[in-house]
């Protein structure tokens, strides 16, 4: 599609499906749009909008299609294990120290794989410890899902342990739903990254496979935002094809791929 047809969808998608399109990179998100109408079988736009205006499950479908939200417990379990090994301990002494919570936030949370993994590694580290894990995302029906802890698919589990699956999830399944005790554990919230209000005084920043989708622009103000979000000597985790390029501008330094310490 051409550009000014792609600029007046995306107008249509803000005021319909409620999402601004502008931080997204033009070409990818323009190739997505295309894929989706051919394979939603309707002739053009407009008849589309319509059907979405009539039918609340597709309008859904299309609302997770545009906002991509893929998770799964420890994805990526290389750098969970880094994040483990060598930055949790250290920021869990370092809150015990100043006799405080730890805090820690999964921005771009899905439907809540990541917090709830996060979770886990804590609850592992410092039985019992209480923590403050803040967990937000911009789509509402992800939203949902993460609330309920679950359910998930058998992919989304792969990476979690016998002793984890026994003490973190509900009996049985497929499909899996987290336990309480899990849930009780994290704050969720709605939260538009590019547009909304950020808490402050974290010692961790998650947010991996969000930006990508973002401009350059976009990108850096983010890292901005979350920089200033972060405690001085916090850490941001990042997606493992995520590099910032000059970290420094955000006041980070690099420490082990994916983690960035604030200074
Ligand atoms: C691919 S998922 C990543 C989930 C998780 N962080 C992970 O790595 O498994 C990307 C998530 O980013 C969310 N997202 C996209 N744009 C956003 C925005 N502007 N503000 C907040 N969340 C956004 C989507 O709704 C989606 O749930």
């Amino acid at each position: 599609m051409d550009l000014e047809v792609y600029r007046q969808l995306k107008g249509k998608i803000h005021s319909v499906v409620g999402i601004n399109l502008d931080p997204y990179k033009d070409e990818q998100m323009r190739r997505r749009l295309d894929s989706w109408l051919a394979r939603s079988g309707a002739p053009n736009w407009d008849a589309y909008f319509e059907r979405i205006k009539r039918d609340e499950v597709e309008l859904r479908r299309f609302r997770d299609y545009l906002t991509i939200n893929v998770t799964e417990f420890f994805r990526d379990p290389e750098r969970w294990k880094y994040l483990r090994e060598n930055i949790l301990p250290e920021l869990i002494q370092s809150a015990l120290k100043r006799n405080r919570q730890v805090r820690i936030w999964s921005a771009g949370c899905s439907t809540g794989a990541e917090p709830y993994t996060l979770a886990m590694l804590l609850e592992e580290l410092s039985p019992g410890k209480k923590a403050y894990i803040l967990a937000t995302d911009l789509d509402r029906g992800a939203l949902e899902k993460a609330r309920m802890g679950g359910p998930y698919v058998a992919e989304e589990v792969r990476n979690i342990s016998p002793i984890q699956r026994s003490s973190f999830f509900k009996p049985g399944g497929p499909p899996f739903y987290v336990n309480s005790f899990l849930i009780e554990k994290v704050t969720f919230r709605e939260l538009d990254l590019i547009f909304g209000e950020y808490e402050r005084d974290f010692d961790l920043i998650v947010c991996r496979n969000v930006v990508i989708y973002f401009t350059t622009e976009t990108k850096q103000l983010l890292y901005q935002r979350f920089s200033d979000s972060l405690r001085s000597g916090g850490v941001l985790f990042v997606g493992g094809t995520e590099i910032i390029p000059r970290p420094q501008e955000f006041s980070f330094r690099s420490t082990g791929f994916s983690f960035y310490v604030k200074s």
